[in-house]
């Protein structure tokens, strides 16, 4: 098996994760080729509401959207952290080509794949749309289209994708996109909104089973790129979600005492019957939480968009 540096880091925080007193793994892998098509199908359910409320946003709102993002009617750039699949960018893009076809699009990720998808799809749909893809880090990629020209930023970190952080995560992400940005760029964020419980625990727990392969597919790709031999059969997706602190959180279950070997890390986990392990946070957020994480990180909220029925939240942030 060829080994990557990616694959490196990937068994180390394999390790690191699994060997906690409390197991867990990080959900930014569930994003391999089988985990994004999974990711497709969540978003396409109608359980899953996050992606119809964000569009509806962009489809009825597009025009106060645009006005907002202009800063003293000077042509701007658009700026996609995580390029995702699309389908939203592509419709709130559309709106704003029409108005102003100078607009470039800027797509940021990981993954190269990622952006030549993204890339493809936008310059396809948006005929005459300039597209400039990056494949790398985050704040690095912002760096580098910074000293192509001055033109203003907005940022978009769009699908409530800052709810996979904890708190302190989340906090040390925003300051350092703040350190990244110029005065006259703004950042154009999703968050998810505290709702009624059984409408989260119904995204989350959905019943085609959808979220529960998502999880396990981390189980698989452990087995088929760091050679283990985890039965997917005996773990089972959990939801849980708290009102209080409007947190969701998936579990893994061990559904009998087993050990698993991982070979590329030359190890054994030994999991007791009903040992969980914490596979992903997807944090639901109120007015007064998004207020204090943009003032705690020097930004002020210039403009909310919500959908109709207050279930999600686009936020437009400027620097203090
Ligand atoms: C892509 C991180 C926004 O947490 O809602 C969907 C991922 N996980 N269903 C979310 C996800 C389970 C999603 N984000």
């Amino acid at each position: 098996m060829q080994t990557t540096i990616q694959q490196t880091q990937f068994a180390e925080d394999v390790n690191t994760g699994l060997s906690a007193s409390h197991k867990y793994l990080n959900s930014k892998y569930f994003y391999d080729t089988h985990g994004s098509i999974i990711f497709q199908k969540i978003m396409h359910m109608p359980e899953y509401y996050l992606t119809d409320c964000e569009l509806e946003i962009f489809e009825k709102q597009a025009s106060g959207i645009y006005e907002a993002f202009r800063v003293d009617h000077q042509p701007f750039d658009v700026v996609e952290l995580g390029a995702g699949d699309g389908l939203k960018t592509t419709i709130l893009l559309m709106h704003i080509f029409k108005k102003n076809p100078k607009i470039r699009y800027m797509p940021i990720d990981i993954s190269n794949k990622a952006v030549e998808m993204i890339t493809e799809k936008l310059t396809h749909e948006i005929p005459g749309l300039e597209v400039l893809g990056k494949t790398g880090d985050y704040f690095e990629m912002m760096e580098e289209l910074s000293r192509i020209d001055k033109t203003p930023k907005v940022l978009l970190f769009l699908g409530s994708n800052i709810g996979n952080f904890n708190d302190g995560k989340a906090r040390s992400f925003l300051g350092e996109l703040h350190a990244a940005m110029n005065p006259a760029d703004k950042l154009f964020i999703g968050f998810d909104l505290k709702k009624d419980p059984r409408v989260i625990l119904d995204a989350y727990n959905d019943p085609h089973g959808y979220t529960a392969s998502f999880n396990l597919n981390l189980l698989r790709r452990i087995n088929e790129e760091l050679g283990a031999n985890f039965e997917i059969m005996k773990f089972r997706h959990h939801e849980v979600y708290d009102p209080q602190t409007g947190t969701a959180k998936s579990y893994l279950i061990s559904l009998e005492k087993q050990d698993v070997r991982i070979n590329s890390l030359d190890r054994v986990f030994h999991f007791e019957k009903w040992e969980p392990v914490f596979m992903e946070m997807s944090q639901k957020y109120d007015f007064a939480m998004i207020e204090k994480f943009a003032s705690g990180s020097g930004f002020t909220i210039e403009k909310n968009f919500t959908d109709s029925k207050n279930y999600f939240l686009n936020s437009l942030w400027k620097l203090k």
